[in-house]
């Protein structure tokens, strides 16, 4: 096992990519504080940080005619103190959804009396889950990557998933070995699925073949984003060739050793199953090298590490021990041909979820295929959940990144497990030798920004952070720029800091999701996996609810800006669907004493409801399904079959996942549009059959056979903007109502 500096120098020399101009960051300032071009200087300063080789450190200061001046040891630590300058002297910040507020700077930028340091204390900061690219960006523009791309860059992220478009690669390849592309398209999925099968869970798309023109643009999006990445001091983990292949390889390779991959959650063969090529196969080695030379030749030498997946949710062939070395060891040897410097990076996220085949011996054969440990990176993916590093003897001395899922599917819940993402992840870097880095390996970026932002601060202190402080200046730059800062607003965090944002609770490992955005049934409550089940007494957030609302009647500025409106909105939104699972049970309880008048009331309530929320939720863009369905169709550059593919793909991802509900609801999401032209007709449905049904004559197949009619129908219909009605984006007016129509879910009497 080599040692920890002999690692850190392998690591260096493959970030040491040529890019150490600034000028990425000059042009970052341009781009985000126009005003402020010539008030900042950056300069790439080695001999002056002198702490421990591969971690980052900066120092910000004032020069006496007012500039600010940024040094450090490499561009990611330029951005990350810029960064801390802007945040914590300038208090404005870049935001998901809000986008920047950079803008907002004082026009005489504060001088600081004495300078900023920082060091941090792993050398990489990770971002990105492979599923993400295809809960959060599978439609973004190039736009949306260039908020991403800013966001991670200030935010001190030195290696970012670079994901996108690896199909013109892929294809290229293929037809190389004699493919068609009618075979080819056999095996690629769709827009809004490709995850799943640039890991070989799945094959094949439903409701259309993916068209060549996605793929292009695809392809140029990406050749956006890496050249982005590394001015911004990011090293991009690229993709590479898996061994995933069409079915029909076998006609064009007879002699190849394929096997079929297992079957994922219960889609059909013709959907799953894929085609894999053992790695000790020599068109492996071959068709890896195409792979990684095609890929160099169309984006340049900009990283030397890969993302490479094989048994995310798939099980390997055998569980022999020699197997298991065999097809690391080859894969690797792939990789190292193609690439000298090739390090491959893992998601760890298969010995988690299939722990009853991954034992520690297998775990231990499988991974010492890879014979320099130097040439992997592992991401314990669930780490603050269910962490195998600890039971892998921190991967056999593989390097490895302490990450956090927190959320899956893109689901929607206010949720942290803060004291896990500061304590536990201090621990691990202090015990484990060779913990590398921290990330974020959330399936989808759908909110809870703070606490991402929480781990990635964590990685540049020894420490555990003070969270208290933590939120405390969170707050302070999050609505800065509206006058006064009422106390309500620091208050409605720290209520919830402590509770909502500190789960505890090892039976709920991840961002809670609400019964109704799950299909109907008698059984909409849940714990553990998705669960709806609280850790934390809903009356916190109603008390949040309320400091933020008074907030505004105290500084009505607030109405205005647009991180409050998305706060205000969320956490609406998270008092509503908390209040829902009283309602749900009143429902069932006043079915199953066969009242009929009051189950007529019940049902009528829990609709009226919904409805409400809906109203709440079409205020803001950021919480329609509108946003989703036009992103899609937008790729469609004017072609309406190619328009409605998409909007298929965007409408099946997020309700049935799968040509017949294979996965139905793991996606789902709380958004005005949904809910009423999804969520409130299922319910509807549900509540009909239980008037016309006693309890004894209960059929849970009927239900959900009169569901899924609904369901499949839905899927292929398109998206019309209802006529706004004259207040439908006056947040106050809408909140005001709801709040008085529901005065006692409101908290008030
Ligand atoms: C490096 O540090 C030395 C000693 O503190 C100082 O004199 C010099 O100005 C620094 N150089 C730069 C480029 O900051
Ligand atoms: C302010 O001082 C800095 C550092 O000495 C220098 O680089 C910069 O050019 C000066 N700016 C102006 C506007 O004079
Ligand atoms: C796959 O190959 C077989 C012959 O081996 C051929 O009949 C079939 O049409 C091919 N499939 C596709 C989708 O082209
Ligand atoms: C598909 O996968 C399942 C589960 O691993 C397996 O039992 C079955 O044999 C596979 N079928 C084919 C045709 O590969
Ligand atoms: C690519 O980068 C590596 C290290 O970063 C370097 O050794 C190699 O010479 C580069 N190759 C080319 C073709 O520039
Ligand atoms: C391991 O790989 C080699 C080729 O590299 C192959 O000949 C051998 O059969 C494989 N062994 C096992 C156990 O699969
Ligand atoms: C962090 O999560 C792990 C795994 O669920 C658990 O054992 C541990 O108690 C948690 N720690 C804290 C401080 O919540
Ligand atoms: C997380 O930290 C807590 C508190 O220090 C400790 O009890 C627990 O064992 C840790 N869990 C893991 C999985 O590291
Ligand atoms: C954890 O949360 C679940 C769901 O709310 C609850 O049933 C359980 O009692 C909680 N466990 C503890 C130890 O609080
Ligand atoms: C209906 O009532 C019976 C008897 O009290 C109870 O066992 C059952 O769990 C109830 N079912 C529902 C759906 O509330
Ligand atoms: C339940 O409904 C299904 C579909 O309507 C029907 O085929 C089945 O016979 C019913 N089961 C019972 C026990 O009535």
């Amino acid at each position: 096992m080599l040692g920890l500096n002999s690692l850190l120098c392998l690591l260096l020399f493959a970030t040491s990519t040529p890019a150490q101009s600034t000028d990425g960051l000059y042009s970052l300032v341009k781009r985000r504080l126009p005003n402020h071009v010539d008030d900042f200087h950056f300069t790439i300063d080695k001999s002056n940080f002198t702490g421990t080789e591969g971690y980052d450190q900066f120092m910000v200061s004032s020069a006496p005619n007012g500039s600010v001046l940024v040094k450090g040891n490499s561009i990611s630590a330029l951005s990350s103190g810029l960064h801390r300058y802007l945040t914590d002297i300038a208090h404005v910040d870049i935001y998901w959804f809000i986008g920047s507020r950079l803008d907002q700077a004082p026009s005489k930028l504060p001088r600081l009396a004495k300078p900023i340091q920082g060091s941090s204390t792993v050398p990489w900061r990770y971002h990105l889950n492979t599923v993400t690219f295809s809960y959060t960006m599978a439609f973004w523009t190039w736009e949306d990557w260039e908020n991403q791309l800013d966001w991670l860059a200030l935010h001190g992220v030195n290696l970012p998933l670079a994901w996108v478009g690896q199909e013109k690669i892929l294809v290229d390849v293929f037809q190389e070995i004699g493919l068609t592309d009618a075979e080819i398209a056999t095996f690629l999925s769709g827009p809004a699925f490709q995850a799943w099968n640039r890991f070989g869970n799945i094959q094949g798309s439903w409701g259309g073949d993916l068209p060549r023109s996605w793929i292009d643009q695809q392809f140029a999006l990406q050749k956006k984003i890496l050249p982005r990445m590394v001015e911004l001091g990011m090293t991009p983990v690229l993709p590479s060739f898996t061994g995933f292949v069409p079915m029909n390889t076998t006609r064009v390779l007879p002699d190849a050793q394929i096997v079929r991959g297992s079957q994922w959650a219960g889609f059909p063969l013709q959907y799953s199953n894929d085609s894999f090529l053992e790695p000790f196969d020599d068109n492996f080695a071959k068709l890896q090298s195409s792979f990684i030379s095609k890929q160099r030749a169309a984006y340049g030498n900009v990283s030397h590490i890969y993302t490479l997946d094989q048994y995310n949710e798939n099980s390997p062939y055998s569980g022999d021990l020699d197997y298991l070395r065999n097809v690391t060891l080859n894969t690797w040897k792939s990789l190292k041909q193609a690439d000298p410097d090739a390090i491959w990076m893992m998601q760890g996220w298969l010995f988690y979820a299939q722990s009853a085949f991954w034992t520690e011996e297998r775990i231990e054969a499988f991974l010492s295929g890879v014979e320099d440990n130097n040439d992997m990176l592992i991401l314990d993916l669930f780490s603050e959940s269910a962490p195998q590093w600890r039971r892998t003897k921190s991967y056999y001395g593989k390097p490895w990144l302490w990450c956090q899922v927190h959320d899956y599917g893109g689901n929607m819940g206010l949720y942290g497990q803060l004291s896990n993402i500061t304590v536990n992840a201090t621990q691990a870097r202090i015990e484990s030798s060779s913990l590398v880095g921290y990330g974020s390996t959330m399936e989808g970026q759908e909110g809870n920004e703070i606490i991402y932002t929480t781990l990635l601060s964590q990685a540049w202190s020894t420490t555990p952070l003070d969270t208290e402080q933590y939120f405390h200046d969170w707050v302070t730059t999050r609505y800065s720029g509206c006058g006064s800062m009422p106390r309500e607003l620091y208050d409605a965090w720290e209520v919830m800091r402590t509770t909502v944002f500190d789960n505890t609770n090892t039976s709920v490992t991840s961002v809670i999701k609400s019964a109704f955005e799950i299909r109907p049934s008698l059984e909409n409550i849940r714990v553990g996996f998705q669960s709806t089940e609280l850790t934390y007494d809903p009356s916190i957030v109603v008390q949040a609810w309320q400091s933020l609302y008074q907030a505004a009647s105290l500084e009505p500025k607030l109405w205005t800006n647009p991180a409050y409106q998305h706060d205000v909105v969320d956490v609406t939104r998270q008092v509503m669907a908390n209040a829902f699972i009283p309602l749900y049970l009143g429902l069932l309880s006043a079915w199953n004493t066969s009242d009929s008048s009051s189950l007529s009331k019940e049902g009528d309530k829990l609709i009226d409801f919904l409805g409400d929320l809906d109203t709440v939720l079409l205020t803001n863009s950021n919480f329609r399904l509108s946003k989703w369905i036009k992103s899609a169709r937008a790729w469609a550059d004017g072609d309406n079959a190619q328009a409605s593919f998409l909007e298929y793909n965007a409408r099946n991802q997020i309700t049935l996942w799968g040509p017949n509900g294979e996965i139905a609801d793991y996606a789902s999401k709380q958004w005005g549009g949904l809910i009423s032209t999804f969520y409130i007709p299922r319910w509807r449905i549900f509540i009909q059959y239980l008037k016309s049904t006693p309890p004894a004559s209960y059929n849970t197949t009927d239900v959900t056979s009169r569901l899924m009619d609904f369901e499949q129908k839905w899927q292929t219909e398109t998206w019309t903007e209802p006529e706004p009605s004259a207040d439908a984006e006056n947040l106050e007016k809408v909140l005001n109502g709801v709040r008085s129509r529901w005065t006692t879910v409101f908290g008030e009497r």
